[in-house]
């Protein structure tokens, strides 16, 4: 099938690029000129695992091509992706602006029936608000559908080449058949594609992300009890997560949730249901707690310095929202440097891959690391706010002798309490047993 994808930002490269894969022709669209330029010579412009293969491949047979021109993009394309920004706007509603401009653009050029597939996390009505701008501007017959991503940034090749179910929706039938064919590939073993009304289908994201948001801080509450109460989070966690109606994803106790898709999503939902006058009470609680969590550990270093950061020196191991990934977005990690300097303490940093993201944002305000170790040098304590694999399992010897106090407070549950004893360690995790 011929398709273009509008926007080459995270989920256009990965819809576009996955979507060649399977022996599509695939036109990617940009305005950012310098970037398509970039990806026209075969440079990926996001780090995602996996993709790149699959980037250089489609880009090699001739499948995944680039252009700033819409109309070249749009000319044969049976099916046009919109995988466009949709930012919070000021009063945290998601700004519709760039899906809607394109939308106008597209309406102007169209000269047969297309379907337009609204790939973005948008509020619900927006497929009708879109469908209402190809109405006025064109008397071509076009199908608004909308059709949400579910990926994983990390695992996000795999979650779009097999995943757990495409929601898409529609009322026509002309659409159905053409998006049965083209994701029929991707749903072989069996998962299903689920047909709804496009309302339905918008509000099926916010629901999901919002879901998993509310577990997980769910599961923060738990663990900030279990550190009151002397119980073990880890144990709660297995013994609620073997239950099927829970499930053992997904339950895992940290410093907040953060990403470009959760705080987004629960925002725009929470005030998505304001605007209908429907107080989302369990939503703004998510909130509230996941504010206070992303900044638990400088709680917890208060407490240990009696309040007094000044002149300490900290390591900060993980920079990315989570791993396998270098994007900063809402990451716990900012919160914590900025609190951290707030209480005048200096803080040297290792991230695998988010350093570079950080330093245009952070600048020169902290140090940064070339790796774990260097980052341990002179630090009173080691923080850790993201779980790299790297991080697992580390030098303890070199550790020990780099670190100024064998102190640390672990954001991710990452080390056995037990070895953390035999170590001598002061070691301040999540939801388990204080060591010291
Ligand atoms: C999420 C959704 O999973 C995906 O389906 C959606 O379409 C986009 O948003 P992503 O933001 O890439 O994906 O990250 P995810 O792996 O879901 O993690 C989100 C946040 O939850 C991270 O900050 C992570 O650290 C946190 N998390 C996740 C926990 O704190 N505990 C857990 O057990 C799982």
């Amino acid at each position: 099938m011929k398709i273009a994808v509008i926007g080459t930002g995270y989920v256009g490269l990965v819809t576009g690029t996955c979507l060649a894969e399977t022996g599509n022709d695939v036109i990617c669209v940009d305005v950012n000129e310098a970037k398509v330029l970039k990806m026209q010579n075969g440079e990926i412009p996001i780090y995602e695992p996996g993709l790149d293969i699959l980037f250089h491949r489609n880009i090699a047979q001739g499948r995944l091509v680039f252009t700033t021109d819409l109309a070249v993009a749009i000319k044969d394309a049976q099916i046009i992706f919109m995988a466009l920004p949709t930012p919070p706007g000021g009063d945290g509603a998601a700004d519709l602006s760039y899906i809607l401009g394109a939308a106008k653009d597209i309406s102007k050029l169209v000269t047969e029936y297309k379907v337009i597939i609204n790939k973005s996390t948008v509020p619900v009505g927006t497929a009708d608000k879109v469908q209402a701008v190809f109405t006025e501007n064109t008397s071509v017959e076009i199908d608004v559908v909308s059709n949400p991503e579910f990926l994983r940034e990390g695992v996000a090749v795999d979650d779009f080449m097999k995943p757990d179910r495409v929601v898409i929706g529609t009322r026509s039938e002309r659409a159905k058949k053409l998006l049965l064919e083209l994701y029929g590939p991707y749903v072989r073993q069996g998962n299903p594609i689920l047909f709804m009304d496009e309302r339905s289908s918008e509000l099926t994201k916010y629901a999901a992300n919002s879901f998993l948001a509310t577990k997980i801080t769910f599961m923060n509450e738990v663990a900030n009890l279990c550190e009151i109460v002397g119980a073990d989070v880890d144990a709660v966690r297995k013994g609620i997560g073997s239950d099927d109606r829970i499930g053992k994803r997904f339950l895992f106790p940290g410093i907040g949730y953060g990403g470009s898709c959760f705080p987004k999503d629960v925002q725009a939902l929470a005030k998505a249901a304001d605007e209908h006058n429907y107080d989302f009470q369990i939503l703004r609680a998510v909130m509230n707690v996941n504010e206070k969590q992303k900044v638990v550990l400088v709680d917890k270093l208060l407490k240990y310095y009696k309040n007094d950061l000044k002149g300490k020196h900290f390591a900060l191991w993980g920079l990315a929202f989570k791993p396998e990934t270098d994007d900063i977005r809402e990451a716990p990690a900012l919160y914590i440097i900025n609190e951290l300097l707030k209480h005048g303490a200096t803080v040297a940093a290792f991230d695998p891959e988010g350093v570079n993201n950080v330093k245009a944002v952070v600048g020169d305000k902290i140090q940064y690391s070339s790796n774990q170790y260097e980052a341990l040098e002179g630090a009173d304590a080691l923080l850790i706010a993201t779980e790299w694999s790297v991080f697992r399992n580390p030098d303890f010897d070199r550790m020990e002798q780099t670190l100024t106090n064998k102190v640390i407070f672990d954001g991710r549950n990452l080390y056995d309490l037990e070895k953390m004893i035999d170590l001598g360690y002061y070691y301040n995790s999540i939801g388990r047993k204080l060591i010291n």
